[in-house]
């Protein structure tokens, strides 16, 4: 078991990794002195595989666990969602004192954590990440929220957990695609900050392919340990949190133009890489021997690496990536890498440039 420490002042708290910690959850949530009321929020998926044992864990330690389900999946993420969880969360008493635990992915635990932000104006809670996604990037560093029509987390709080829990147990029942999707951001913190654990990923692919408990517990706790590093830099995200954005800019768009239906957020940002390291060599110098290892590992993890779009496409992705939300004055800031483990953020990137990155992928030549 790994520990590791997010130093926020007062809203300091440990993030335990390690497998089989399900069973300590009632324990560990003692030690954080609430009462003995509490919600567990899950959903359809992960409800009827974890919640009962979340349950039991919670009761032994002298709880009283409530479990409110909601459906699975990015839909789920609504005010509709939120006001159901709310009103459950009344309807169980659930007071000042009182403790809610997102059990699931980072749907889950982005709406579960607004609603605790929210209800009786901010309650405690705790993340039990389900997903590989979840565990290395939603549940820490407290960006807690949910979608509206207009956009995805356009509606949400900064409130931090009290402890996060990274069974990796869990995450042996996670889907196939979805795992790898949590990949892409696990490669990502290689790339922004440490590239170490880049070069590790390259050796240890097949042990990470394989969900080997070693090498996951590992990576889970690197990854962990430089979110932790650069929220408690920057928690409320006014400067170089930014550098966690690495192939978002390209992927929020490619999500966003085909509707939220065709790729994961990870295969998105997968592309998204791709097309950054690309226009870092030629904007940073990045050379093109790290463009070459970025791309092939993220192949080696069953990841897509490049996209086929038609013109019109391509200038509909353009536009959409100018109207995201870290558009300062109508230029597209980029985070760059100058080399792996070292990214730079707020760069621009003449358009010409751009379009270019994307027509170098061998299949888009034609
Ligand atoms: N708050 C943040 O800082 C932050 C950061 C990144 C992403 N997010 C948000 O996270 C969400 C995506 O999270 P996600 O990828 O975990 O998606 P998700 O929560 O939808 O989970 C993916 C799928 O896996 C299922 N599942 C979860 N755990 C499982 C398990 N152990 N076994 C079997 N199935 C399981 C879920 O039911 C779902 O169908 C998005 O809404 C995104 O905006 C938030
Ligand atoms: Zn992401």
């Amino acid at each position: 078991v790994r520990i590791l420490n997010v130093p926020l002042g007062e809203r300091s708290y440990r993030i335990k990794i390690g497998a089989g910690l399900l069973s300590s959850l009632g324990v560990e949530c003692a030690r954080l002195g609430f009462g003995r009321r509490c919600a567990v929020i899950s959903d359809t998926n992960v409800a009827p595989r974890f919640g009962s044992r979340a349950q039991a864990a919670l009761r032994a330690a002298g709880f009283e666990p409530a479990l409110i389900r909601i459906e699975a999946g990015e839909q789920a993420k609504s005010l509709k969602t939120f006001e159901t969880c709310c009103e459950q969360l009344a309807a169980q008493w659930l007071e000042r004192r009182s403790l809610v635990i997102a059990l699931g992915g980072g749907v889950v635990g982005d709406l579960a954590g607004f609603a605790a932000a929210a209800f009786l104006r901010g309650i405690a809670f705790v993340q039990v990440p389900t997903t590989l996604l979840a565990q290395v990037d939603s549940s820490v560093g407290g960006k807690v929220g949910v979608n509206l029509k207009a956009g995805k987390n356009l509606v949400g709080a900064f409130h931090q957990p009290r402890l996060v829990l990274c069974d990796l147990d869990t995450l042996r029942t996670l889907p196939q695609r979805e795992y790898r999707a949590g990949l892409a951001e696990v490669i990502k913190y290689g790339i922004i900050h440490d590239r170490g654990l880049f070069g590790r990923l390259e050796r240890d692919v097949k042990r990470l392919l394989a969900r080997e408990g070693r090498t996951l517990e590992f990576v889970v706790a690197r990854c962990c340990k430089i979110k932790a590093e650069v929220v408690e830099e920057d928690e409320t995200e006014t400067g170089r949190r930014a550098i966690l954005n690495f192939g978002h800019t390209v992927g929020h768009a490619l999500e966003a133009i085909s509707r939220y239906g065709r790729y994961l957020h990870g295969e998105a940002i997968s592309i998204g890489q791709v097309v950054a390291a690309r226009i870092s060599h030629e904007v940073l110098g990045l050379a093109q021997r790290d463009v070459d290892r970025v791309c092939a590992l993220f192949r080696q993890c069953g990841l897509p690496t490049q996209v086929r779009l038609s013109r019109s496409e391509l200038d509909r992705l353009l536009a959409t990536m100018k109207v995201d939300k870290k558009v300062v004055h109508c230029e597209v800031k980029f985070v760059l890498a100058k080399r792996i483990g070292h990214v730079e953020i707020g760069q621009t990137v003449p358009e010409k440039l751009l379009r270019a990155a994307f027509d170098a992928g061998p299949k888009n030549r034609d």
